[in-house]
Parts: structure tokens; C-alpha cells; sequence
């Protein structure tokens, strides 16, 4: 879909406000990552009775683990148009989302607006580059070809023989952090409960309906259960297999590097061919990241800080005397298409937000709205209708069964 698709799209969209809500389902959300706090902030806010689970600290999952680029242009790849409405949407929501957040938490989550660039670094990245700018550019997104030399003027510090790169000026940054952080303020300030290191064992489903969750406190009964556990969705007991969400675990080892914040190496997001760059405020270089699928392994290995450290080497020579700050690993929530599954799960009372991949942090604001608008008002906005999590079912049913 292009721009002019995207506007069309956009009639039906929510916005960050709701509609006076019909009702008001006390609802449970089981897992505190940004997807799970945002749903369960709006729905808050709306007046619901909201209580958040999660087996660990609220925000601590793929949350703390990504780097927070907001990147609905240079992340897309051939297949992803239908995609690419909603992380347009959400993009386009990210400004007005920080602002209330922050106004409503009392914490800065530095989303920052300088941009990305994507770097080549020889001839065949530069050829491989012009391929993606070409497919991006056909999607009507806003991407600059730059020269080598303008590229250096962005980014001084960027190797002196790069050989082209691309400005992508509406991709931006968030501290993914601070957002989780903020969001569980803001969330508890507007009457949710968040429950935090108390795993939910399983969703009673009575009767065809989900009504309520079974956990290391007991029971507790709802109208609306969230399932929002990222790659954990599939670990929640009590779900008929055909509603099971089908995401896996995408492994992805990250590492911090330490500038002095007063003189940062890069301002911008940074993408090179085998890692990417985001600067902090603080002075963090996070590099990201690997691509693995091991499971939830969480075994940091000598070939994959190897892969990012020389990755990044290549491109931004400097960070060779930078201290090592931090390295980690976390797990996306990866689904069989790379596509989130939003919406109703085929069991009565039972909402799935999960699978947002590699987009979790810029998918935030819009599926906290559509998931709100649903639970709200009892209709998914035509957006997220794409990303409907029984697209799976309907396609692994038998073929009679079907039509
Ligand atoms: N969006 C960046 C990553 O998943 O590594």
C-alpha cells in the first residue's frame, strides 16, 4: 500500500482519544511489556478496571531488550505493504503518544526526531541499497539517496570510505526503557493494578468464553482477558490450540557501548549492513542486533558480539576505544507472516496483542488504540483487521471447511 492507500485507510483509524465507550469490561492483561501497559493505560483511562500480570518486573521482557528505532520505513521489506499501514499509523501517532505519556507519567522517554540514515559501505551495499531505497520509494515513503560526502556531513564520524547512504527523515527513536517505565506510571495512575512477578498458569476459558486467569495468586475473573505475553503467549496454559497465538521466540543479542555524552560518536539512528546504531542521551551506543532462531536460549556467544562489534567497526571505526557498557539478549515475538496478531482470538473474551516482532516499540501506540477500541466499542478499526490473529486458523483449517 502506498501514501495515497495509507490516507484512504486512515478514515476508519482511531485516534490516541476514544469515543465515549459503550461499556466498560473489567479487564486483565496478562503481560507487562509496552504492547500489554499501552492497552492496558488507554483502557484505564477509559474508566475500565484494569489488572496487569506478568511473571517478572513490568517492562523487562523484549521491551528493555530492543533499541526503540521507530522505523516504518527503512525496516520494510518486499512483502510487508499491507504492514505498512500500521506502522505508518503508528508513526504518524508516536509524537502526540510521547507528549501524553510523559505529561501523564512525570518521565521523559527522549523520543528523539533527528532521523535514521542507512549507510553502504562498498560497492555491492550500494547496489543492494538502491534495490530497498528503489521498493521503499515505490511505497511513497519519504527517503533521500545521499552521497558519500553528505552522508559524512550527517555523521562525521562515519568511516571515510563509505561508498552512499539513505535519509529516511520520519524514522525516529524512543528510549524503549523509559517507555516501559513511564507506561507502568501512567497505567497505575490512571487505576490500573499492575501485578508484577505473579505468572498467570492459564486463561479459564468456560463455556467457549474466556472469563477470567488462574495465577500465582489464585483466581481472578474478568469480562476481557489481553493476552500481551510477546514470545511467552504461547506458555499460557488453558487455551484451546486452535486460539493458540502462533508466535515463537526470535533471539537478538544486543551490546551497549559507552560515549561521552557530551561528544557523541553519531545523533543519528544509524543503520550499517550487518548491525545498527542507536545513540543515547546518556551516552549509550546501543549496536543490535542478531537474528536467531534457538529458542528462548539466552546465551550471549563470542559469534554474535563478534558479528556486531565488526559490524559496527566497519562502519564507525571510533568505537574502538569505547568501554563495553552492557550486552543482553531478548527475544521478539515473532509470528509465521512477521506480522503482530491484534484482535479477538476466536474464543468469546479472549483478545490477543502479540507478535510485533521486530516492530513491538513503534507498534505501541496504534495497538494500544485498536486493541482499546475494541474491547471499547466491540469492533476492530478496519486497519487492524489484516492482522487479525485467526488469519493462522482460517488458513490451516481443511479446504471444505473453508468455502
Ligand atoms: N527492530 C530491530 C530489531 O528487531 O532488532
Amino acid at each position: 500500500m502506498n501514501l495515497a492507500g495509507h490516507a484512504r485507510w486512515r478514515e476508519s483509524v482511531i485516534s490516541a482519544n476514544f469515543v465515549a465507550p459503550q461499556h466498560r469490561p473489567k479487564t486483565i492483561v496478562v503481560g507487562a511489556g509496552v504492547i500489554g501497559l499501552g492497552i492496558a493505560w488507554r483502557l484505564a483511562q477509559a474508566g475500565c478496571t484494569v489488572t496487569v500480570y506478568d511473571r517478572g518486573e513490568a517492562g523487562r521482557g523484549a521491551s528493555w531488550a530492543a533499541a526503540g528505532m521507530l522505523a516504518a520505513a527503512v525496516e520494510t521489506e518486499p512483502g510487508e505493504e499491507t504492514l505498512l499501514s500500521l506502522t505508518l499509523e503508528s508513526q504518524r501517532l508516536w509524537p502526540d503518544f510521547a507528549r501524553e505519556l510523559e505529561a501523564a507519567s512525570g518521565i521523559a522517554i527522549e523520543y528523539r526526531s533527528e532521523g535514521t540514515l542507512v549507510v553502504a559501505l562498498n560497492r555491492d551495499d550500494a547496489a543492494q541499497l538502491r534495490h530497498s531505497y528503489d521498493f521503499q520509494k515505490g511505497l511513497g515513503l519519504d527517503l533521500e539517496w545521499l552521497s558519500a560526502a553528505e552522508a559524512r556531513q550527517r555523521e562525521p564520524h562515519l568511516k571515510p570510505g563509505i561508498a552512499a547512504a539513505v535519509w529516511s527523515p520520519r524514522d525516529h527513536q524512543v528510549e524503549n526503557r523509559l517507555l516501559g517505565r513511564a507506561l507502568a506510571v501512567a497505567a497505575r495512575r490512571a487505576g490500573a493494578e499492575l501485578i508484577e512477578h505473579c505468572a498467570v498458569h492459564e486463561i479459564i476459558v468456560t463455556g467457549g468464553r474466556a472469563t477470567g486467569v488462574e495465577g500465582a495468586r489464585g483466581r481472578d475473573e474478568a469480562d476481557i482477558v489481553v493476552l500481551a505475553a510477546g514470545a511467552w503467549s504461547r506458555e499460557v496454559g488453558g487455551i484451546p490450540p486452535a486460539s493458540l497465538p502462533a508466535v515463537r521466540p526470535i533471539k537478538g543479542q544486543m551490546l551497549a557501548l559507552q560515549m561521552d555524552p557530551a561528544a557523541p560518536l553519531l545523533r543519528h539512528v544509524v543503520w550499517l549492513p550487518r548491525a545498527y546504531l542507536a545513540p543515547r542521551l546518556d551516552g549509550r551506543l546501543i549496536i543490535g542486533a542478531t537474528v536467531e532462531e534457538r529458542g528462548f536460549d539466552a546465551r550471549l556467544t563470542a559469534g554474535g558480539l563478534l558479528a556486531l562489534l565488526d559490524g559496527a567497526w566497519r562502519g564507525l571505526p571510533a568505537i574502538e576505544e569505547l568501554p563495553v557498557a552492557e550486552t543482553w539478549v531478548g527475544f521478539r515475538p515473532g509470528s509465521r507472516d512477521d506480522a503482530p496478531l491484534i484482535g479477538p482470538a476466536g474464543i468469546d473474551g479472549l483478545v490477543i496483542a502479540t507478535g510485533h516482532h521486530r516492530n513491538g516499540i513503534l507498534l505501541t501506540p496504534v495497538t494500544a488504540a485498536v486493541v482499546g477500541t475494541y474491547i471499547l466499542g466491540g469492533k476492530l478499526p478496519e486497519l487492524a483487521r489484516p492482522f487479525s490473529p485467526e488469519r493462522f486458523s482460517r488458513s490451516a483449517r481443511p479446504r471444505e471447511a473453508v468455502q
